[in-house]
């Protein structure tokens, strides 16, 4: 069995007027009616209890910051109260993963744990439930372990992986690869150089390892992180109330890093499991168009929307009251993305879906 870390404490702007600080990506039904995060703890349930069901919820940590936790607890009533873990500030993705790791190691250090985002699409359920599972495997052998997708195109915006031989210890035959580097965010011209060599893979953010193995990787690569960390466990063995002084004191000055700038680019010895399994980060509204359930002319959206010589459309009504009795009406227009929430409108050609940032800035430059 396996403990699933879900990050869910990522705040957004490409998905503006959608996204906002308190509402961020992956609370959102960008693809069919289920939010992405929900969508995530079921897709993972059966790899961290083979009876999915209850057990399976108490093995599924969700980690987010103090302003997104009613919302996210809101959303996961299956969720025991204290699978929750609530960063009182936002530091990015290394303290938190730290946190949890430091918490399950004083417990069981040799407790496998998968960390998944939140906010991405997956198309092959089942083969994504297989590839977990050798990783899982893999990083019970004490190798940091991650999965890697096939890249299609020169992007910036994710970590790339250099793969290397066949692993032999305990899963061969299995695809597990030794990863011979780990590089974020490369610029374009490496990124470039990445995709010519064809020995790279995506990083699709996703890390198993051992508790007690993070926990060293952190003391290693991270040593005021491992300091921190060490602080806020120890005061939640003094009990709750010591736990919450500690997180409150030593949480908002641990170094607001990335899991992967911090210490995947570091560690020594790392595996990857190549996975293809429809993965998708669902990065701009063109992507939840192209994910989403299509009519015959190519539109995505509620029934209820009156549809009249429009093709290849998305509409999104992200309103609380979206039940209700208000018609969305789209004639003669192709393309287009429309997106509705409580106080705002956007209207943008699919192709310019990337740009909706600009409207973020203009919105600020205006104060
Ligand atoms: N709890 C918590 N706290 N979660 C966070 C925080 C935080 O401070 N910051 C980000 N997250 C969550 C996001 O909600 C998301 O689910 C996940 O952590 C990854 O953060 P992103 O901000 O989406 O990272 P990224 O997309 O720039 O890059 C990562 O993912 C790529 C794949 O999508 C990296 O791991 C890349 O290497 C990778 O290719
Ligand atoms: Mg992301």
């Amino acid at each position: 069995t396996v403990v699933a870390l879900i990050l869910a404490g990522g705040a957004g702007t490409r998905f503006w007027p959608a996204s906002r600080a308190v509402r961020p990506k992956q609370l959102l039904p960008l693809v069919g009616e289920e939010p992405l995060l929900r969508a995530t703890v079921r897709r993972v349930l059966p790899v961290c209890h083979p009876e999915a069901g209850k057990t399976a919820w108490g093995r599924v940590l969700i980690a987010t910051g103090s302003h997104l936790a009613e919302a996210t607890q809101a959303l996961l009533p299956e969720l025991p109260a204290g699978n929750l873990l609530v960063e009182p500030v936002p530091r990015n993705t290394a303290p938190c993963i730290g946190w949890a790791a430091a918490r399950i190691a004083s417990e069981d250090p040799e407790a496998v744990v998968a960390v998944l985002p939140s906010d991405h699409h997956v198309a092959d359920v089942e083969e994504f439930r297989r590839v977990l599972g050798v990783a899982a495997r893999a990083a019970g052998q004490g190798t940091i372990t991650t999965v890697g997708i096939r890249p299609t195109h020169a992007e910036t915006g994710f970590g790339y992986i250099e793969t290397g031989k066949e692993r032999g210890e305990g899963v061969r035959g299995e695809g597990v690869l030794e990863a011979l580097r780990f590089v974020e965010k490369p610029d374009r011209e490496r990124a470039e150089g990445f995709l010519a060599s064809g020995r790279f893979l995506w990083n699709a953010g996703m890390f198993f390892f051992r508790a007690g193995d993070m926990m060293a990787a952190i003391r290693a690569h991270m040593p005021a992180l491992a300091a921190g960390l060490e602080e806020i466990v120890a005061a939640a063995k003094r009990g709750p109330e010591a736990e919450r002084e500690a997180l409150g004191r030593v949480f908002p000055v641990l170094p607001a890093v990335s899991i992967d700038h911090g210490v995947m680019e570091h560690v020594e010895t790392l595996s990857v499991v190549p996975g293809d399994f429809g993965w998708s980060d669902v990065g701009s509204f063109r992507t939840a168009w192209e994910l989403g359930a299509k009519d015959a002319a190519g539109n995505v959206g509620p029934e209820k929307a009156v549809l009249l010589d429009a093709r290849d459309n998305l509409i999104l009504d992200l309103r609380e009251s979206r039940g209700d009795k208000r018609v969305i009406a789209l004639l003669g227009v192709a393309g287009l993305c429309v997106v509705e929430t409580e106080d705002a409108l956007l209207v943008v050609p699919r192709e310019r879906a990337q740009d909706v940032k600009q409207v973020v800035d203009a919105l600020k430059a205006r104060g």
